[in-house]
This record gives structure tokens, C-alpha cells and sequence, in this order.
């Protein structure tokens, strides 16, 4: 939204879309904006399926005049990954309530109860034209607004929205832009991220937008609306000039809950920012997202929303209204300056962002552990967890939650917890913790690791264990992220922004982090400080070993090339520490080369795997030495006994290897450095990562882009 500063309906479009394109990572079935038209009050949609481009030429085709100007427009934007229907263009959004777009919206999430929504609108008369549970919103927006006009309420816009909200179950990022509020914009939050970046050339007044809260005596007591409905001409509602809806039809149609009378009280939860030095308008811009990727171009002050959040942005002024009730209280929305160069988040000259990233990890992975190890004294610091620190060493248990690649980073190391803390640690994937109803205590510590922060599956896991009193740890790469604030403590692993779908240097810093907090938990502990003395040693070499490994990128390629071109399936073979990379390395092959691939527990194999090796099927096994290594020799020993073709992951100069490669000239090595066992994993998955990648480039895929993937899943 821009307020008094002259902006051309062109020049509002390439913001937009250039918005977009850095958000595409998120998703990228389907893009489209929504923009002024002609008129002020007039709203123009454009829509388009597949990436940012397809959208960029979708509006060179329809040609708009770019040179309208206005001093101040509101426009809105979005890059889909569909949750329901498929990527066709009217399911793209904006979604809107009506052909003339009268309302607009744009939404990140799932309205769960939209069915029920959708009967009772269509039963109105409205007529739906996509299979998105987002079109029920925009129509929502219209009937309740044709609703509160007829029977004469000039319904403000963020009133408007409270009523909508109310109707809403399920989660939502959203936007929403209407013919009726020109220039006027709602963002609103329940379970998705969203931020403001805040510009403006002048000195700002405020640092900070205060929400406050109404206080006890103005809530009324609690009574079904169902029982308001009955007595339409209530004093109290109609004295409170509160917009009423003719609500109780509306709920007996849909079968919905009845809303509460206090919910009519919540116009007074709110809070306005008048953002300049004595009050009066100036020119200023504000800038929303669901990531500060695409905002971080135009400025660096940003602050964030909260769930239940409503923020109404008008005439140069922003206003965060809440659409929950609560009592009494203020709470501060500060504005806060981002680190974040855009530099960081550019390709530079690679490729793809996943091969910059698989090559940031020396740096990243230094950067995790900046100023967090004393190499002198074989201390760690890691101030975020210092405050909590003793609590968790009396911790029941330990339970490690994430998803994807981040899951994987807690099985790499739940061993050295364990370990080095004597306490039990289970892992668990976010959504089956929640499908089991894991039991959870108040003396467990529940640790939550996202590269996002976003994660919708682990951000329920951790509401999840809030409400039943655990302590809670985040182990997260975005600041600011939903996970890295509702934890009560954690670690910022400091790995920089990550774009590529497939994540690499996410998971070589979230199991640095872990590594750390595991020797951490175990300081008070003399009987380990041999160990872990060896295990910060090891970490102070693992940049540098990083990048030796880097360099077997162009026999990987070359192997990638020649033996593994024309495979459909894959299995990884590892044990021990090894199991996860294994898993991990399947991850990655998957992911973005489309070949199926299998980690497979070696001490498994005779259960059931053995039964697909034949001469033909590529296995790759994780041969470097630690206590299981016999055990992992016999493993490959059984396959390749079947004429399977092993690629081993093996230390360098290792003799068994060489030994056994001089018997069979079809074993492949790849040599890497040798660390400590538990950091061995660290060096392992290098080698993966370069071979995922290679594959997928070398099938023509676009490896940032993978088909039905997206890099944060803010969706159940
Ligand atoms: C998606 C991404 C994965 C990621 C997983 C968990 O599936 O494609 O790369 O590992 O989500 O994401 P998080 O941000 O919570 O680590």
C-alpha cells in the first residue's frame, strides 16, 4: 500500500510481481495480482497458472495501461501451491466474491469448515467459480456487507472483517482489497505467518504499534448469540452501534457454532499508529508478506503480525485491531530492523540456489558455530538456551519434533544426546505425534526443529505440547519465524536464508546446533568431558573438511552421469550414526531427481530389502568407520554376494575399502575426510547432496522448483 506518495499503476505492478518472484520458493502452481483499475474504484485481476513469468506475460498479453497513477493504491499478490483444486486459472488467486471483484482475496492456508460455507452461500444464490476453499472468504466478505448496508450499518472495513473471521475455522494468512475500501487493505493472521515492512522517507514517530484491549468492565457476560438472536432489538448490542448480522439464519443454515455475545465487544481491541512525528499524514509505503524475502528490497523496519491479528491499513495509517477477545492487557508490536541482505538471498553465479547453498556450507556451518565454542576450554555458550539450561537437565525425557529434513537432523544425533545427557530422547515427525495424541508431561522438554520456523505441522506439535505445560526449545534458521517465538528458548542456527526446496545447508547447521546443545546438556557431567572435548575439536575441523569434500563434485557428476543415469530406484544403506544420512540422502534423490530411492537401516537388510538387489540396482552404503563398521561391511558383503553393485561412502585411504575394491572391480568409493563418529554424518551427506543435485540437473529438472513440493508447507 502506498499513502501520499505517486506511484504508477506500472510501477505498482512490477512490485508486485518482482514480490513474487521472490516468494516463489513457497510455491508455485499458480500466481496472480490484484491492482486498481481504471478508476479508483475499480479492481482489476490478473491470473495466471505455473511460475512468476507465466503471470509477467499474462499481463503483457491483456497490456494494462501501466501509466495510470494514483497517490494512493493498494495491491495485492500471490504465488499458490494448491491445497484445493487443481493449479487451473480460476482457482489461482486473487480469489474474489463476484465477477466485479468487490471483494479480493488473496489467503495462505486452509479454511477447513469451507464446505459447510460453500452450501450455505450458494443456498444465498452465490455462484462459485473455483474449487478453492478460499472463494468462500471473498463471498463471505460480500454477503456480510451487503448484509450490514441493507439493514442500514456503514460497516467499517476491519468490522467487516471480524464478522468474517468469525465464520472462519481452519488457518489463514490473508489479504483482502475491495471496491468499497479503495486504497484501504486487511491483513490477518491465525496460524500462517505475515509481516509489514514499514517505508517512508520522513522520521517515523512510533517504533511500535500498541495493541490494546478492552478492559474487564466492558465485557459483557458470556451468552450464546444464538439467545442475542432471539431478542433482536437487544439495547446493549444495538447501543454498543456494533454491526449485527442477521446471524442466527446464518448458523442454523450452516449447522455452524453458535458465536458468543462477548465476540461483539472486540471493536475495542485495537490500536492505530499514526507513524509520524506530530500526527499528521505523510508519505509512506507499507509492504506486507508472509516473508521478509520480498520485502527486505524496499526496506529493513518490518514488524509481525500475531495470531488472531488484524491489521486495517488506511489513509497513510496503520491500525492492528484483534479478533479474539482478551482483557485488560496491551501487547506491543514493535518494529524491528532485519539483518537480512538481499545479497544473501540472490544465486550468485550458480546455477540453481540449491548448488549455492550446498557450497555455502564451509561458511554456514562456521557461522552456526561462531562465538558459540570456547576451543580453549571445550565450552559451549549458546546464549538462547542458557536461561533453561538446568531445567532441561532435569528433564523425564527429551522429544524431538520436526518434519522432512529437519526430522532427519534429529535422528542424526538423538544418539549423542542421549549419550552425553543420560536422558531418554525420542524423535518424532510432526504430524504422527499429533495423529498418536503423544502423551506429554510437564517435566519433558520438547524440542522443535524447522528450517522455516513455518512448518504448519510443527507448529501444531508445539501448540500441542504448550497447552500441556512443556518446555518448550526451538532449533530454527528464520528469525522472527512463528516456531522461533513460541518457544520458550532455542537456537538460531545462523545458516542464512535457505531457497532451495531440497534443504542442504539447513541440515549440516540444525545438526551442528544439536551437536551443540547435546554437549551443552552434558557439561555437568564430568565422567564425558573426554568426549566432549573430542567433539568440539572435531566441529573446529568440520568447515574445512566440508570443503574437501566439495571436491569430489566432478567424479560425482561424472558418476551421476555414467552409472546412474538411466536408474529408476536407488537404495542407501547405513546404520548406527549412519542412519539418518541414509535417510537423508534418499530425501534429497527423491525430492528433486524423481528416482525412487530408499534409506534402508543395514542391520534391516535380511528382513526384506535383500529381496531387490540384483545386478542392476545401484546401492550406495555409508562405509565410514565407527563402532558398527563390521557390522556395515557385512551388510554390503550380503549384497554384493547377490551381484549388487555398491557405491560406498567410505574415510579416505581406508585399507578394508581399498582392499575390497582391488577384488571387485565394480565397487565405487568416494572418499571423504574422517571426523568424530557422531560428526561423521556431517561430512556424509555431501556427497548426496552433490549426487541429488546432479541427477536432477542432468534429467533436465528444475531443481529449486520440484514438482508438488514446496519449501515451507504452512499447510496440515
Ligand atoms: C518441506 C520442505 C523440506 C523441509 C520440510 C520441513 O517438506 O520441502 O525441505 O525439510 O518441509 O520444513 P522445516 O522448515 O520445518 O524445516
Amino acid at each position: 500500500c502506498n499513502y501520499l506518495v505517486e506511484k504508477t499503476r506500472g510501477e505498482i505492478i512490477d512490485i508486485l510481481v518482482e514480490g513474487l518472484g521472490r516468494l516463489e520458493y513457497r510455491g508455485y502452481d499458480s500466481t496472480g495480482i490484484a491492482i486498481n483499475g481504471d478508476k479508483r474504484n475499480s479492481i482489476d485481476v490478473y491470473r495466471a497458472i505455473g511460475k512468476v513469468s507465466a503471470l509477467k506475460q499474462e499481463i503483457d498479453n491483456i497490456n494494462p495501461n501501466r501509466d495510470v497513477t494514483y497517490a494512493s493504491h493498494s495491491g495485492i499478490a500471490h504465488t499458490r501451491w494448491a491445497t484445493h483444486g487443481q493449479p487451473k486459472q480460476t482457482n489461482c488467486h486473487p480469489q474474489r466474491s463476484d465477477p466485479r471483484n468487490l471483494f479480493t482475496i488473496i489467503h495462505n492456508g486452509i479454511i477447513t469448515n469451507f464446505r459447510e460455507l460453500k452450501t450455505l452461500l450458494v443456498n444465498k444464490g452465490y455462484t462459485f467459480e473455483s474449487d478453492t476453499d478460499t472463494e468462500c472468504i471473498a463471498k463471505l466478505f460480500l454477503h456480510l456487507y451487503q448484509t450490514n448496508i441493507k439493514m442500514g450499518n456503514d460497516i467499517d472495513f476491519h468490522e467487516l472483517t471480524k464478522l468474517v473471521l468469525m465464520e472462519l475455522e481452519g488457518s489463514y494468512g490473508l489479504l483482502c482489497k475491495s471496491v468499497y475500501f479503495p486504497g484501504e487493505i486487511i491483513a490477518t493472521r491465525k496460524g500462517s505467518p505475515l509481516l509489514i515492512g514499514v517505508k517512508s522517507e520522513n522520521k517515523l514517530k512510533v517504533d511500535f504499534v500498541d495493541v490494546e484491549f478492552p478492559n474487564e468492565n466492558a465485557i459483557q457476560t458470556e451468552t450464546p448469540l444464538s439467545n442475542e438472536c432471539k431478542t433482536d432489538n437487544n439495547d446493549e448490542l444495538n447501543s454498543s452501534n456494533y454491526p449485527t448480522v442477521d446471524k442466527k439464519e446464518f448458523h442454523e443454515k450452516a449447522g455452524l457454532v453458535p458465536i458468543t455475545a462477548n465476540e461483539f465487544n472486540l471493536r475495542h481491541s485495537q490500536s492505530r499508529a499514526f507513524l509520524s512525528e506530530d500526527g499528521s499524514p505523510i508519505p509512506i509505503e507499507f509492504f506486507i508478506s508472509s516473508d521478509a524475502a520480498s520485502v527486505i528490497k524496499y526496506t529493513k523496519k518490518v514488524l509481525f503480525l500475531e495470531d488472531d491479528d488484524i491489521a486495517h491499513i488506511y489513509d497513510g495509517e496503520l491500525h492492528i485491531h484483534r479478533s479474539r477477545k482478551e482483557v485488560g492487557k496491551s501487547m506491543i508490536r514493535s518494529i524491528q530492523t532485519l539483518e537480512l541482505e538481499l545479497a544473501q538471498i540472490m544465486k550468485g553465479p550458480y546455477e540453481h540456489f540449491m548448488q549455492k547453498e550446498i557450497y555455502e556450507q564451509p561458511v554456514s556451518t562456521y557461522n552456526t558455530m561462531r562465538g558459540r565454542l570456547d576451543f580453549d576450554n571445550n565450552l559451549v555458550n549458546l546464549g538462547g538456551l542458557q536461561q533453561f539450561i538446568s531445567t532441561i537437565r532435569r528433564a523425564r525425557r527429551l522429544i524431538m519434533i520436526a518434519c522432512g529434513t529437519s526430522y532427519h537432523s534429529c535422528l542424526a544425533t538423538r544418539a549423542i544426546f542421549e549419550e552425553l545427557s543420560d536422558i531418554p530422547v525420542n524423535v518424532d515427525l510432526a504430524s504422527d505425534f499429533l495423529d498418536r495424541k503423544c502423551p506429554i508431561f510437564r517435566d519433558d522438554v520438547c524440542v522443535f526443529v524447522s528450517q522455516s520456523g513455518e512448518t504448519a505441522d510443527t507448529m501444531f506439535a508445539l501448540n500441542y505440547a504448550i497447552d500441556r505445560g512443556a518446555l518448550t526449545v526451538g532449533i530454527v534458521n528464520s528469525v522472527g519465524s512463528s516456531i522461533s517465538r513460541a518457544t520458550n528458548c532455542g537456537v538460531h542456527i545462523n545458516a542464512g536464508p535457505e531457497i532451495g526446496v531440497a534443504s542442504t545447508k539447513a541440515y549440516t547447521s540444525q545438526y551442528i546446533a544439536l551437536v551443540m546443545f547435546a554437549v551443552l546438556l552434558g557439561e555437568d557431567r564430568i565422567s564425558k568431558n573426554e568426549r566432549r572435548r573430542e567433539i568440539i575439536q572435531g566441529l573446529k575441523l568440520i568447515p574445512e573438511q566440508i570443503k574437501q569434500v566439495l571436491k569430489l563434485e566432478p567424479k560425482i557428476k561424472q558418476l551421476c552421469e555414467n552409472e546412474l543415469s538411466d536408474q529408476k530406484s536407488l537404495l542407501l544403506l547405513g546404520r548406527g550414526y549412519q542412519f539418518a544420512s541414509a535417510l537423508e540422502g534418499a530425501l534429497k534423490i527423491k525430492e528433486i531427481s524423481y528416482m525412487h530411492s530408499e534409506g534402508v537401516l543395514a542391520g534391516e537388510l535380511k528382513h526384506g530389502v535383500l529381496a531387490l538387489v540384483d545386478e542392476e540396482l545401484p546401492i550406495i552404503a555409508f562405509g565410514t568407520r565407527d563402532y558398527l563398521f563390521p557390522k556395515v561391511v557385512s551388510s554390503i558383503e550380503q549384497v554384493t554376494a547377490r551381484k549388487g553393485h555398491p557405491i560406498i561412502i567410505c574415510n579416505e585411504n581406508d585399507e578394508v575399502w581399498s582392499k575390497k575394491k582391488l577384488e571387485n572391480d565394480r565397487l565405487i568409493t568416494l572418499e571423504v575426510p574422517t571426523t568424530v563418529d557422531c560428526l561423521q554424518g556431517l561430512i556424509n551427506i555431501i556427497p548426496l547432496q552433490l549426487m541429488s543435485y546432479w541427477l536432477a540437473s542432468n534429467r533436465g529438472i528444475d531443481v529449486d522448483f520440484p514438482r508438488n513440493l514446496a519449501k515451507s508447507v504452512t499447510v496440515e
